[in-house]
């Protein structure tokens, strides 16, 4: 990545604005997955060694300007503090004087954290008061926040203006990760494409096309492409757009476009609904397609095991139901079995799936980011990456 860097440099003493993306799945207001917290800790980390102290910032939810007590950052502060082994002060605001006073009186190895950013309407406006009263309670800036980075908010973009800009390690293992899954530098690649609406897709399926040698279709979005081939999609809803943009993507010539050979479809878009396994070329127009069919799950794990670079976005099916969550558990074990391919979860819902079947350990990077990876992939520029300073 060429955006200069928090490694190596002089902190000590210094106060670290430090951007992280705590937008942290709760239920009920505890948290159900720290995973974004815990990967903000390398960078953490590294100023508290460096002698730097810390204020940390995020959004949390989308209060839209206002103070909303649910969304408030004291569940992430405390969860924080536990993996840090060190208190982290509540540091007020994020606008006022109240995280001037504190962030002041910091010392060296200290952590404050700022209340949820998105509760002054400056943050998402970027305006630049704000952006500037940021700036204000530091020396130096740090933006570790790739889950964010699709966002030209002030704390992502506007702060850069006013601070020195440095990327954090999170940032760019996530730059570096999604840029070399792309490159071809490392041989054969697949690209694994779920979800529901082609239209969600077809940014990400284009940029691919170009960019891979195979892409493995899955999800509801195959409606779309086996009504563009004028075979049955089912009860789907396909507009003319839909099927177009999957023809188009099929008579492009760019990556292999594989297509399921079969599908799991059912009456009835519920768990509790029959499951039948139909070719692709039988499905009833009275049925929705709710996941790849079981022919189709070997044929995309033995394509899987013969490439050296993976890269998957999007369910299978409907994950979230057993009955139609088996093309997407083949796809996770086959990505987690082929150890000598380097693998990208591009985030969102697929890190969830690798999740909740324990296979983290078994991916190369399960992305942070659920729809800046999702940006990413479209090939779009992100606006936080673009604002940091160009390394020299
Ligand atoms: C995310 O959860 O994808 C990021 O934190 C961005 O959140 P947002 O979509 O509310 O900007």
């Amino acid at each position: 990545m060429n955006k200069r860097s928090i490694r190596g440099v002089n902190v000590q003493g210094k106060t670290a604005l430090v951007r992280v993306d705590f937008n942290v799945p709760t239920r009920d207001g505890v948290i159900s997955d720290d995973s974004r917290i815990r990967a903000a800790l390398p960078t953490l980390s590294l100023l508290k060694e460096g002698g730097a102290k810390i204020v940390v910032c995020s959004h949390f939810g989308r209060p839209k300007g206002q103070i909303v007590e649910e969304m408030r950052l004291s569940v992430v502060r405390e969860r924080l503090s536990e993996f840090l082994g060190v208190p982290v002060l509540d540091a007020g605001g994020p606008n006022g004087d109240e995280p001037t006073q504190i962030c002041s009186q910091l010392d060296a190895g200290e952590f404050a954290l700022l209340e949820n950013l998105r509760f002054d309407p400056g943050e998402e406006s970027n305006d630049v008061d704000f952006s500037k009263h940021l700036a204000s309670l530091a020396d130096l800036y740090v933006n570790d926040a790739f889950g964010a980075a699709h966002r030209a908010h002030a704390s992502t973009a506007g702060v850069v203006d006013h601070l020195p800009a440095y990327s954090g390690l999170l940032m760019e293992r996530e730059i570096e990760m999604l840029g070399s899954s792309l490159d071809g530098s490392q041989g054969a690649t697949v690209a694994i494409v779920g979800g529901a609406k082609v239209a969600d897709k077809i940014q990400v399926l284009r940029h691919l096309a170009e960019k891979v040698d195979t892409i493995l279709v899955g999800g509801g979005m195959v409606a779309a492409f086996y009504v563009a081939q004028g075979k049955s999609g089912g009860a789907a809803e396909v507009t003319t757009e839909d099927a177009e943009a999957a023809k188009s993507l099929l008579d492009s010539r760019g990556a292999y476009v594989v297509l399921p050979a079969d599908v799991v479809t059912a009456p009835e878009f519920s768990e509790s609904s029959t499951a039948s396994i139909v070719d692709s070329s039988d499905v009833p127009q009275n049925e929705l397609i709710l996941d790849i069919g079981p022919r189709t799950a070997t044929e995309y794990a033995r394509i899987i095991s013969l490439v050296n670079t993976i890269i998957w976005n999007g369910p299978m099916g409907v994950f979230e139901w057993p009955e139609f969550a088996k093309g997407s558990v083949a796809v996770a074990n086959a990505v987690a079995a082929n150890k000598k391919a380097t693998s990208v979860i591009g985030g969102g819902s697929t890190a969830e799936i690798v999740g909740s079947l324990d296979l983290v350990d078994q991916i190369t990077h399960v992305s942070t980011g659920g729809g800046a990876s999702l940006e990413f992939l479209e090939g779009k520029v992100l606006p936080g990456v673009a604002a940091l300073d160009d390394a020299e």
